[in-house]
């Protein structure tokens, strides 16, 4: 076993996205592509010698692949340990729990989250820190700016790791402990929920279905909901992680979880439904005839958070992503705790929670989490639910009309046109900030524009400003249009269009969403002149 140094010359654009590296398989697969990347991201960090890392993917096809190839670079810059999960498996929540549980330097996750497997599918490498969230943006950038200056990469000529046996084994110097993904995991939710009232709950006949779309929360599903809270066997639906998620789209929301829709909709529907993504760290909640939005879910979550044992004490804050509705800062002001409004993306969040300024966090993008760990965690909603609705009783139904009921509703959807040519997207958003000055003031279709920029965030910890985070629309009576182009697609851009209206009266809380959004989808599309710009009469998906 020996260590080589292999000359390389640059791959262009490997710049992280909103959520790390995303590219084709078949990117991925070019010799030398994963390696320059992952070299960059370690000279970047600088010394790692003596430290731990942690190792995980979502199972999607390349993973073990290049599983093997990051622990044989790791080996070759002097880590001390390596702590991978069984079959190359960790999940995005779990791999932070277990960078923070054992005082790793960080962890590398291997997932492209809802994105198609397979071999024409996508693959993703993300680099979090040590805190156990994403890199900030200064750091990815850096690894951005060594990827098109490197020359050689370093990697040990070791045996590949035995990744499906527990234990420990060693590459060159380097330790490398196989762990059970599981445990620390499950560990860290004993501790926050109260695990007794949801057994309970099950035991006295309480139905769930739980959507594990193959990929990779299946296991932690099983192992906690059917194997711990006594769930029924079978709950857990689609629980093998498969390469290619079985041809699916581990995206959890209305239009791409349809068998598990269909079955809350369905006169002997189970009582709960849920889905995660292909990395384990969204979430979607269903009840019986109901889809509950991201944006309810986490003003429902901070609304009645003492329930839960985790959260006893109360909340520091919360903090949502700009284009999330408003619904929490409703919660938020009854609580009189602030609410911070962030960019879209995770890593934004870091710095609030470590400073203990927020316990909650949540994105539109069916993102949900707290302070326990640095990234969102799909399993940590779902059993958020479940400890609610054990300790209230009542169903998924019930409890959101009692929200909607004391705080009102805000109307919400996103509409996102996929794969637009990215001249045309970046034409139409350059368009849009052409406007910014001329629209306040504006009347559109009855609604007047109070408010029109594009939305800067300066980090209220470390001074970072992160500007264009997007355009914002936002009318005299609250209801907002937002444009963003997304960050984490791999062809082509895609659209963001978010809408949201509040409503405070009851009566006036049943319409369908689309309807009630009607005037605000009008008023989007003629400012920004989607459909003459794109040629897309509607957006290819509505959630
Ligand atoms: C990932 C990130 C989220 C982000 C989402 C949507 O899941 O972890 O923080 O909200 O992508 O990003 P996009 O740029 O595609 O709208
Ligand atoms: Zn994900």
């Amino acid at each position: 076993m020996t260590i080589q140094t292999i000359p390389t010359q640059p791959f262009p654009g490997q710049r992280p996205g909103t959520s790390g590296l995303r590219k084709k398989v078949r990117v991925f697969q070019q010799p030398g592509y994963l390696e320059n990347f992952v070299q960059s991201l370690f000279d970047t960090l600088g010394d790692c010698a003596g430290q731990t890392l942690v190792l995980g993917g979502d199972g999607r096809y390349h993973n073990r692949a290049a599983i093997q190839t990051v622990l044989r670079m790791a080996a070759a810059h002097g880590y001390a340990k390596v702590l991978v999960g069984r079959g190359g498996i960790l999940s995005t929540p779990a791999l932070s729990c277990v960078v923070r549980k054992h005082g790793a330097l960080g962890g590398i996750v291997l997932s492209a989250s809802h994105n198609p497997g397979g071999p024409d599918g996508d693959f993703g490498i993300k680099y979090n820190i040590g805190n156990g969230g994403p890199a900030p943006e200064s750091f990815t950038e850096a690894v951005y700016r060594r990827s098109g200056a490197i020359e050689r990469y370093r990697i040990s000529d070791g045996a590949a790791v035995d990744l499906d046996r527990l234990g420990a084994a060693r590459c060159e110097q380097m330790l490398v402990e196989v762990i059970d993904p599981v445990a620390d995991y499950a560990e860290l939710m004993r501790g926050l929920f109260d695990f007794a009232a949801i057994r309970a709950l099950f035991g006295a006949g309480f139905t769930l279905c739980y959507d594990g779309m193959h990929a990779v929360s299946g296991p932690y599903a099983q192992a906690i909901l059917e194997g711990e809270l006594g769930a029924p066997a079978g709950s857990v639906i689609n629980a093998v992680p498969l390469e290619d998620f079985g041809g699916g789209h581990p995206d959890p929301n209305p239009a791409n979880a349809g068998e598990l829709i269909a079955r809350m909709a369905a006169p002997d529907a189970p009582d709960f439904g849920a889905a995660s993504d292909g990395d384990g760290d969204r979430n979607m909640i269903v009840g019986r005839g109901i889809a509950v939005t991201p944006s309810d879910s986490l003003a429902i979550l901070a609304a009645q958070a003492t329930l839960a044992p985790g959260y006893r004490k109360g909340l520091a804050g919360i903090a949502r992503s700009m284009p999330t509705s408003r619904a929490a800062d409703c919660v938020a002001a009854a609580l009189s705790i602030p609410c911070v409004e962030t960019p879209t993306g995770w890593k934004f969040f870091g710095n609030l929670l470590d400073a203990g300024l927020v316990t909650l966090c949540g994105e539109e993008s069916y993102g949900t989490g707290s302070d326990h760990v640095r990234e969102k965690d799909g399993l940590w909603a779902v059993l958020f639910w479940l400890n609610l609705l054990a300790v209230r009783g009542g169903s998924v139904a019930a409890l959101v009309e009692a929200h909607w009921a004391r705080y009102g509703r805000h109307y919400y959807s996103r509409h996102d046109y996929e794969d637009i040519d990215s001249d045309v997207a970046g034409a139409l958003m350059q368009a849009l900030r052409g406007q910014l000055a001329q629209l306040a003031g504006q009347t559109l279709d009855g609604y007047t524009v109070a408010l029109a920029d594009d939305f800067s965030y300066t980090d209220p910890v470390d001074g970072s400003v992160s500007s264009q985070q997007g355009v914002r629309l936002i009318m005299t009576d609250g209801a907002r249009i937002i444009y963003r182009l997304s960050g984490t697609g791999t062809e082509g851009a895609t659209l963001r269009v978010y809408l949201e209206r509040y409503e405070a009266e009851p009566a006036a809380h049943h319409l369908p969403t689309q309807q009630a959004l009607a005037g605000l989808i009008a008023v989007a599309d003629r400012v920004a002149g989607i459909a003459a710009r794109t040629g897309r009469g509607a957006p290819s998906v509505t959630t």
